[in-house]
């Protein structure tokens, strides 16, 4: 079957109980504070889900950060001058409609319950834009009931602010209310004068920020797609309008987010589609609003977001801190406020789709077919017994000279077969079994000229090959980095 058609099925089948339970089991993601009883909406991430969410952020900073001349990179605060995030409108904006249901007290969007009956009835309705009193409404005319306990008793539908708030202050009286960043674009505009001032930068250049950004998400999140805490990858692209056609710009920007996706993740590109916004969803300061979506099995759903938001926010950073956020023309003198395009995505939504885009079942095997730059291992290394000390000398001297290089693994619990099995549901792309031929020890014909070889299975096809061991570093490094 193709891979197309088996993952078709597998939606169909349960392809997101499969990945949170493959998740947990092989130390990718587990749930937030499990021995307390959990945390809703929040996980951890485990030795595997640590190197391959590192991994995607190393890629994003490599090819959007690293290798463009025209970005650079920017690491600032999770918590900022609270007035950050009154200039930004977050404050006042960053909110959701929540219901509570009397009986069982569970908390839910409104938007998202409205949505998820019309869904189960076939029909697809967008609630975006819609006030309070006509959220109630719908809710009242429909009767739709609590998913948790069944019950249908609501409180009426009121705002909450996503904003975490803390103080600064170790005495009461002294504290002063701050936030935890709602996203990283902020820092990016308040350190906007101070990148002009020590860089080189030109328009038009772009900031890019990677950092953990938090919002007080009361749905249900399936899995990692929406948490309390994430990591977004953020980019404020500033030009000049008046130099630069920003309908180019944007496609410009469409086409490379496309690539990184289908390319650099390796994501197939049936499951994706843009998405415009309408005029109800998009901000009142933005010119254009694009969700790039992924296929996930709960449906097509925001992956990453790319917005034209004009000068609003350097404006406002401006009226509020009353520091000039003006950029001048080095060649005219012309001086003004550069305007914004800003793609900006979560990477552990990322991470969701990349695996569960990579997930593959063909028989009775299962292995995550992760791009190997992604992989959180790039190789394993088995002794072929783990009671012959010969054996696992060898191989330790292996995965040793190779740790230098890659992250690798070890194994030499049970028999190889179960190894493999491990391994794959890990993604990673080479096994390398040391066995009695690397010792020079073999049987047979080949014996004498597989000494010191070793054997290397790959993930995909499942085919082995005999390697040098002094060729093995640069074997991989062709194979991983090509
Ligand atoms: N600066 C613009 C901004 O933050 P957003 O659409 O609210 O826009 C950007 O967020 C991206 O961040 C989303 O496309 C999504 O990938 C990710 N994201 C937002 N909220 C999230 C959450 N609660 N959990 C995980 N990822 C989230």
């Amino acid at each position: 079957m193709k891979k197309r058609e088996a993952a078709k099925n597998l939606s169909e089948s349960g392809l997101m109980e499969k990945i949170v339970s493959l998740a947990k089991r092989r130390g990718f993601v587990f749930p937030g504070s499990e021995i307390y009883g959990g945390l809703a909406n929040s996980y951890e991430y485990g030795p595997a889900g640590v190197e391959l969410k590192k991994n995607i952020q190393d890629e994003w900073w490599r090819v959007f950060v690293r290798e463009r001349a025209d970005m650079v990179g920017l690491d600032s605060s999770i918590i900022l001058h609270p007035k950050t995030w009154e200039a930004s409108g977050h404050v006042a904006g960053l909110v959701d409609a929540m219901v509570e249901c009397r009986a069982c007290h569970t908390r839910t969007r409104a938007d998202h319950l409205i949505e998820n009956h019309f869904e189960m009835k076939g029909e697809k309705v967008s609630v975006e834009g819609k006030s309070e009193k006509e959220l109630d409404e719908v809710i009242q005319q429909e009767k739709i009931k609590c998913p948790s306990c069944g019950k249908f008793d609501w409180t009426p539908v009121r705002k909450f602010n996503l904003l975490f708030e803390t103080h600064v202050g170790i005495v009461p009286e002294a504290q002063s209310k701050v936030y935890l960043r709602g996203e990283t674009a902020q820092g990016i505009f308040i350190s906007f004068k101070n990148v002009l001032d020590s860089t080189r930068v030109r328009l038009p250049f772009g900031v890019g920020q990677l950092g953990k950004s938090f919002r007080n998400e009361i749905t249900k999140g399936n899995f990692i797609f929406r948490t309390l805490e994430f990591e977004q990858a953020e980019i404020e692209y500033f030009f000049d309008p008046e130099a630069t056609d920003w309908k180019k710009l944007y496609e410009q920007w469409k086409g490379d987010m496309w690539t990184f996706v289908t390319g650099n993740l390796g994501v197939r590109a049936d499951m994706l589609r843009w998405r415009e916004h309408g005029d109800e969803e998009r901000s009142f300061y933005s010119k254009r609003t694009e969700d790039l979506e992924y296929k996930f099995p709960f449906g097509f759903k925001e992956l990453w977001g790319l917005a034209y938001r004009t000068d609003y926010d350097l404006n406002q950073h401006m009226k509020y801190s009353g520091t000039d956020l003006s950029y001048t023309d080095p060649v005219t003198g012309r001086k003004f406020v550069p305007h914004v395009i800003e793609p900006a995505v979560g990477v552990n939504r990322l991470m969701a789709m990349v695996m569960l885009d990579a997930y593959t079942e063909e028989g009775d095997r299962i292995f995550l077919k992760l791009p190997p730059r992604l992989a959180p291992y790039k190789a394993a290394i088995f002794p072929l017994l783990a009671n012959k000390p010969a054996l696992v000398e060898k191989a330790r001297g292996i995965y040793a000279d190779l740790q230098k290089h890659f992250p690798v693994a070890w194994d030499d619990r049970g028999n190889i077969g179960k190894r493999y099995y491990a391994q794959d549901e890990i993604g990673t792309p080479f096994c390398i079994t040391v066995d009695f031929d690397t010792l020079g020890e073999g049987e047979g014909e080949n014996a004498a000229k597989n000494k010191d070889t070793v054997t290397v299975r790959d993930r995909d096809t499942g085919m082995q090959e005999r390697i040098a061991i002094d060729k093995l570093s640069e074997f991989l490094h062709g194979k991983i980095y090509r």
